[in-house]
């Protein structure tokens, strides 16, 4: 939408008139003007926005007044230590790409138990040089099933087992002290059924049903339902729950107690925001945008990635860069490739989590083969200017095998029986596995499903202990490390769900537990095993293995500029079964091997020259010289690091 420079300095004029009456207190102070000054910056942005969103409603202005109140509240709420921060990031807007961010995520409980205890556990973080933790939600929602966290009761109250709002903000502060940035959840998508608004929309209020996607017959939910993709169709088929008390259906693309907020409110809007800047002024410096894709829903259309969806987002970022600076976002956008980078950009999500190389490494794994991964990371590892992936082995979500079927096609594979393949593989139940996962989510209709386990289970290393199998246990501790390899090196911020450093096996307990058993992401949720972590001084037991290739990683990276912050290209080795790339900076050249397959491969020398590589090598993870004479030789599954010497 086009508007001109005379409507966006009327409508700031008014705004201001209203600031300077409704603040009288603050105008002139240096704080204030910073707000003014980035009010100003941002507001021709924010209003195109907002036209686009809200611009037909007949009283767009009072909501725009509104929203000007919920921006100038919060930053007067704001900390003067985060207001400090604020100033800093400003003068260092992609503070993220610096290559020092090293990411863990983790559940306050299971982790740790509560927030005060998880303040005795820096130290342990620390060690590992992580400087970026996301906890999983830790705000207040409904007893027993509760998404693991993902249904929020209350933006502004904790989980009273985890502790108090203020016990927040005594991590949050510690964190800052110590040089770990927060992240934190803004599931905006939807609210749970036991929210305030909830439980008004449900006394029959319908001020509150508006806030959420109401219908009051089941036709009007089927003309929508027939474009619908289920999320959790084993669970519940269908994207609505009905409500006998007011005799109307809901919205809920996730489960029955999550209800869809509805985005088509200015009301919604201006009510999220507020929300969202609470959190922000808790001190978040990353916020993580749960389920992004599913913000808009429009008749006709999927109801995913709709243009208004990007148009909400922008919206939210341009009010965090007026009233809180230094905090960027985080896309959570599991979706098709071609779709998932459209949330990044300096005015959506600077960094988002990359959910493609997750997925095409696991295939990878059970292929032995790079060539998918490599031919789809050619063309889309690339991302715009001032963005970064979040690159992961494994999170707390399944693994669905989101790759683009024209990729896999151009390969010669049938994208449809390869999923089929993956998901047998990674379930134990192909021939060929070494991996011990779990189903999740069985389409009954489409035979689709996704996988769940923890990285060490889906690499072999629960079968080869039990099976006492010395062979099998060297392979899979080697892919343990190949994976993360690849995710500490290729570009971007790597994270790990904590445990993963000390190899934690599936837990099958869930099963036992009734808010949890329908579940199956539960298995690779097990609690942190501190008996184990403590074995991770003990010289070659396993955890010492995994842990001390990981603090190799960690300690690559804050040596070697090219790995921290380089350009990446993806190159093809000549070898289907090694994926390879370059760090490059105007220092540094560095390239990355990293064979998926569990036999020996090679790397022909004159591949090498024509990459620029010489004969003699360094390799910094093994830290030995390699001779390249007619071929480069890599062990099953190894990872090597080569430094490109004189470039
Ligand atoms: C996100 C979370 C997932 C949750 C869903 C619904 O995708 O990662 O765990 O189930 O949102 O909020
Ligand atoms: C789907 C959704 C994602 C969600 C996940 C939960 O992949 O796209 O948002 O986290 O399901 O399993």
């Amino acid at each position: 939408m086009v508007i001109s420079e005379q409507q966006c300095q009327t409508a700031l004029s008014r705004l201001k008139v209203l600031l300077e009456k409704r603040y009288p207190a603050e105008i002139g102070s240096p704080e204030w003007e910073g707000f003014q000054f980035r009010l100003e910056e941002t507001f021709p942005t924010l209003l195109r926005h907002l036209l686009e969103l809200y611009g037909h409603h007949f009283d767009f202005y009072y909501h725009l007044e509104r929203l000007l109140e919920v921006m100038a509240d919060a930053w007067l709420e704001r900390s003067p230590d985060w207001k400090s921060t604020d100033a800093m990031r400003e003068a260092d807007r992609t503070w993220y790409k610096s290559g020092h961010l090293i990411g863990a995520m983790a559940y306050v409980d299971l982790f740790a138990d509560d927030l005060k205890k998880l303040q005795d556990q820096i130290p342990y973080l620390k060690e590992m040089g992580i400087t970026y933790l996301h906890l999983m939600p830790v705000y207040k929602s409904p007893e027993g099933d509760d998404d693991g966290g993902y249904a929020v009761s209350s933006y502004r109250e904790i989980d009273p087992e985890l502790g108090t709002m203020d016990d927040l903000c005594d991590l949050s502060a510690e964190l800052r002290r110590q040089g770990i940035s927060l992240v934190l959840d803004f599931v905006f998508n939807h609210t749970s059924d036991e929210h305030e608004w909830a439980k008004k929309a449900y006394e029959g209020l319908e001020e509150y049903q508006d806030y959420y996607l109401m219908f009051d017959s089941r036709q009007e939910t089927e003309e929508y339902q027939e474009h619908l993709r289920a999320i959790f169709p084993d669970e519940r088929p269908g994207n609505f729950t009905y409500l006998n008390r007011i005799k109307k259906w809901v919205w809920t693309t996730f489960h029955t107690y999550q209800w869809d907020l509805n985005y088509r409110n200015p009301e919604v809007f201006n009510a999220m925001a507020a929300e969202m800047l609470f959190l922000a002024n808790v001190g978040v410096e990353v916020l993580r945008m749960d389920a992004v894709p599913f913000v808009w829903k429009q008749k006709g259309t999927n109801c995913e990635n709709l243009p208004e969806a990007h148009t909400v987002l922008e919206a939210f970022n341009a009010i965090a860069k007026i009233a809180a600076p230094s905090m960027v976002f985080k896309s959570e956008a599991i979706v098709a490739p071609d779709e998932i980078k459209k949330y990044m950009g300096p005015d959506q999500c600077q960094i988002s989590y990359n959910p493609l190389l997750m997925a095409l490494l696991w295939e990878g794994l059970a292929t032995r083969n790079a060539k998918l991964l490599r031919t789809s990371m050619e063309k889309r590892f690339e991302i715009p200017d001032g963005c970064a992936w979040v690159n992961y082995v494994r999170s707390h979500d399944d693994i669905g095998w989101g790759f683009d079927n024209g990729d896999a096609e151009r390969l010669g594979i049938n994208p449809h029986d390869h999923r089929l393949f993956l998901t047998q593989f990674y379930a134990g139940k192909h021939p060929s596995t070494f991996a011990e996962g779990e189903l999740f989510q069985e389409d009954p209709v489409t035979g689709d499903a996704r996988v769940c386990g923890t990285t060490a289970s889906l690499c072999g290393l629960g079968k080869a202990l039990r099976e006492d199998d010395k062979e099998e246990l060297e392979l899979a501790l080697r892919r343990i490390l190949l994976m993360h390899g690849v995710t500490f090196t290729i570009g971007g911020i790597p994270l790990i769900y904590l445990g993963e450093e000390i190899g934690m096996l599936n837990d099958h307990s869930y099963k036992d537990d009734l808010d949890k058993e329908g579940d199956e992401r539960w298995l690779h949720r097990p609690r942190f095993d501190w008996g184990k972590a403590e074995r991770r001084t003990q010289p070659e037991s396993v955890e010492h293995i995994i842990y001390e290739g990981f603090l190799k990683l960690t300690r690559l990276r804050s040596n070697n500029i090219a790995l921290a912050r380089g350009e990446t290209e993806i190159v093809d080795p000549g070898n289907d079964h090694v994926f390879a790339y370059f760090r490059t900076t105007r220092e540094q050249s560095i390239l990355c091997l990293a064979n998926f397959s569990d036999k020996a491969q090679t790397v022909a020398a004159p591949r090498l020259r024509q990459l620029g590589l010489k004969k003699v090598l360094i390799d910094i993870i093994a830290g030995q010289t390699v001779i390249a004479a007619k071929k480069l030789e890599l062990e099953p599954h190894q990872f090597m690091v080569l430094l490109r010497q004189g470039g």
